[in-house]
């Protein structure tokens, strides 16, 4: 018998310690929790990925009363990035999330689903996406969302 250990690489940087570009992806992502649609879970995600020519492109989660129909942000933001401009690749994913008290102190973790599917976006376009976790007191940096989701399943 082994073990196998995998480890994770998160980065873990204050604010003034990140680029212009990357503040200004974090803000969006921000900024789109205040247009995400959820009564039911009053959790208000959003998610901002960048776009190879430089654009900034904004989802957040969509509730449903009938719940299983619901998106995420991140999924809401890669799907509608990927229909709309299949050609371009996605370089960089922002999520930030706010509940009753405000923006999670600690940086919001994307549900497991979402890494699929960003895995997939990744394998697509055959390059990584730098992933940004908001927190009001740190946000981590990760280089790829390999990292994320270990063993993880491909077709
Ligand atoms: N949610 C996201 O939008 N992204 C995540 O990574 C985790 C969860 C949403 C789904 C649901 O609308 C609410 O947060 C509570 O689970």
């Amino acid at each position: 018998m082994e073990h196998i250990t995998i480890s994770c690489d998160i980065e873990r940087l204050q604010w003034d310690e990140l680029s212009k570009e990357e503040q200004q992806l974090i803000d969006s992502a921000k900024e789109a929790t205040y247009s995400a649609y959820a009564p039911y879970s009053h959790f208000f995600v959003g998610a901002a990925l960048r776009l190879q020519d430089g654009s900034i492109m904004i989802g957040n989660n969509q509730e449903n009363a009938s719940y299983p129909c619901g998106l995420c942000a991140e999924r809401t933001a890669l799907f509608a990035a990927n229909s709309q401009y299949p050609h371009l690749q996605v370089t960089a994913l922002a999520i930030a999330a706010r509940n009753a008290e405000g923006f999670l102190k600690t940086p919001i973790t994307p549900c497991g689903s979402c890494r699929q599917v960003m895995l997939e976006v990744e394998h697509r376009q055959k390059a990584h996406i730098k992933i940004y976790l908001y927190g009001e007191n740190g946000v981590y940096r990760i280089a790829s969302s390999e990292e994320l989701l270990p063993l993880q399943f491909t077709l």
